[in-house]
């Protein structure tokens, strides 16, 4: 790959998703290309960059960023977060409600790849609001259409399912059969309460309206630069309610960036509540 075409490649993933490929990546997105030209038929990175040029490369650049970006996900994936909604954000939450009348718990799983993130806060959620009249919902977004496709189905191989609790699996999971033995489907129950969407999160605005709770954004800010994640948290910062949380990856820091969120503890924070 000539050091145009990868400068080139690098520009476009910036300017549509603002993913910062750094030259330590030259490697990784030569070989991730190598997809696309096999699924486009062209014989050359030159070539692909031509087709990335055409005025109809819309589709491609979708395809491109897909190729481009990790999808790696699992369930539970950073536990802390989910004991840390189920102890503290649900109680709480729980209590305001009894004087502020929100019509439901509302929760935004920002970057939720291909689901396991969204479903394991809809299984901490049935959990906790078992037995509680208050509704609740889940909005899912994210870059990638396939992988939202995925999401929307719902449904895990066994192997993956089955490092889960069998409580767990027996509560919030069907078991295929026929052409779907060996998967698993996340229970209607479940799917029901979480809408997934495309979403940007640079770029355009998100679908709905109302304040969130509690936003997951995890393990995408890491792709950005400092600019990009300071631009990113205030955004989210403003989709919170008042004393709402922001939960980041473990490794991500807010350190460096100026945003006005207080740190509850490591990779926790929280918009101060209204004076
Ligand atoms: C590594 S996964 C993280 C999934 C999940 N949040 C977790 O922590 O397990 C990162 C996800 O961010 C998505 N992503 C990357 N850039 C994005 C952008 N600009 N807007 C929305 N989603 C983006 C990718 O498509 C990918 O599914």
């Amino acid at each position: 790959m000539r050091d145009s075409e990868f400068d080139f490649i690098c520009t476009l993933v910036y300017e549509h998703s603002r993913i910062k490929l750094g030259p330590d990546k030259k490697e990784l997105v030569s070989a991730r290309l190598g997809k696309r030209l096999r699924a486009t038929n062209l014989d050359s990175i030159g070539a692909y960059c031509n087709l990335l040029k055409s005025p109809s490369s819309d589709d491609e650049l979708g395809h491109l960023i897909d190729a481009i970006s990790t999808n790696h996900t699992f369930f539970f994936r950073e536990s802390a977060h989910f004991d840390f909604v189920r102890d503290r954000v649900l109680p709480e939450m729980m209590e305001r409600n009894r004087v502020e009348r929100w019509p439901r718990f509302y929760a935004w799983s920002a970057a939720c790849s291909s689901g396991e993130e969204p479903y394991s806060l809809a299984a901490t959620l049935a959990e906790g609001l078992q037995g509680s009249p208050w509704p609740w919902h889940i909005e899912a977004t994210d870059i990638s259409n396939r992988i939202l496709e995925k999401a929307k189905a719902g449904i895990y191989k066994e192997d993956v399912v089955s490092r889960l609790p069998a409580a767990t699996i027996k509560a919030h999971f069907q078991k295929g059969i026929g052409p779907q033995e060996g998967n698993y489907r996340v229970r209607a129950a479940l799917r029901d309460r979480v809408s997934f969407h495309y979403l940007n999160l640079l770029k355009g605005e998100a679908p709905f309206r109302d304040l969130f709770h509690v936003i997951f954004c995890r393990n995408v800010m890491i792709y950005f630069d400092k600019e990009t994640q300071e631009e990113l948290v205030n955004k989210l910062y403003r989709r919170l309610i008042p004393g709402g949380y922001l939960l980041v990856g473990h490794s991500e820091s807010l350190t460096g960036i100026k945003h006005p969120l207080q740190l509850v503890k490591p990779a926790t924070y929280r918009r101060p509540p209204a004076s």
